[in-house]
């Protein structure tokens, strides 16, 4: 792993430990490093009305978005999960759309790391493409 790769991995634990799971007991902390060279962290923020629960990747992602960063070079994700554990399915459509085709590193707390791209975990994506006008049936 590169220095900046251990960076991000450590941001993410870090952010795992402020997790706010109260229901599943499942704690996930993300980063995601900004083109800037900015680091954005984010953990699991769990709502009693369960559906409400946002992911820690998309708190991280947002958190960037809005501080102005558009252009990401890679995020990192680490639960307990023995096998680390991938980003859901919806996160991986946001990952998708504001970052690309980025690696992906997931981490757990034993301090197992393996990087993958956003483009195996998401064949085939929908995306601002599939909405072109020119493409479509009248
Ligand atoms: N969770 C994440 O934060 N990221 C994922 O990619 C998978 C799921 C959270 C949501 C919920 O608080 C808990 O993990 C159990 O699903």
């Amino acid at each position: 792993m590169t220095h900046r790769e251990n960076e991000l991995i450590e941001a993410a634990l870090k952010a795992r430990a402020r997790a706010r799971a109260p229901y599943s007991q499942f704690r996930v902390g993300a980063a995601v490093l900004a083109r800037s060279g900015r680091i954005y962290t984010g953990c699991n923020v769990e709502n009693a009305s369960y559906g409400l629960t946002v992911c820690a990747e998309r708190v991280a992602l947002f958190k960037a978005v809005s501080e102005g960063e558009r252009e990401f070079e890679a995020l990192a994700v680490v639960t307990d999960a023995a096998i680390p554990a991938a980003p859901c399915g919806a996160c991986r459509q946001v990952i998708w759309e504001l970052c690309g085709d980025i690696p992906v590193l997931l981490g757990n707390v034993a301090g197992r790391c393996e990087t993958v791209r956003l483009a195996e975990l998401l064949p085939r994506p929908f995306d601002s493409s599939s909405l072109n006008e020119s493409q479509r049936d009248t």
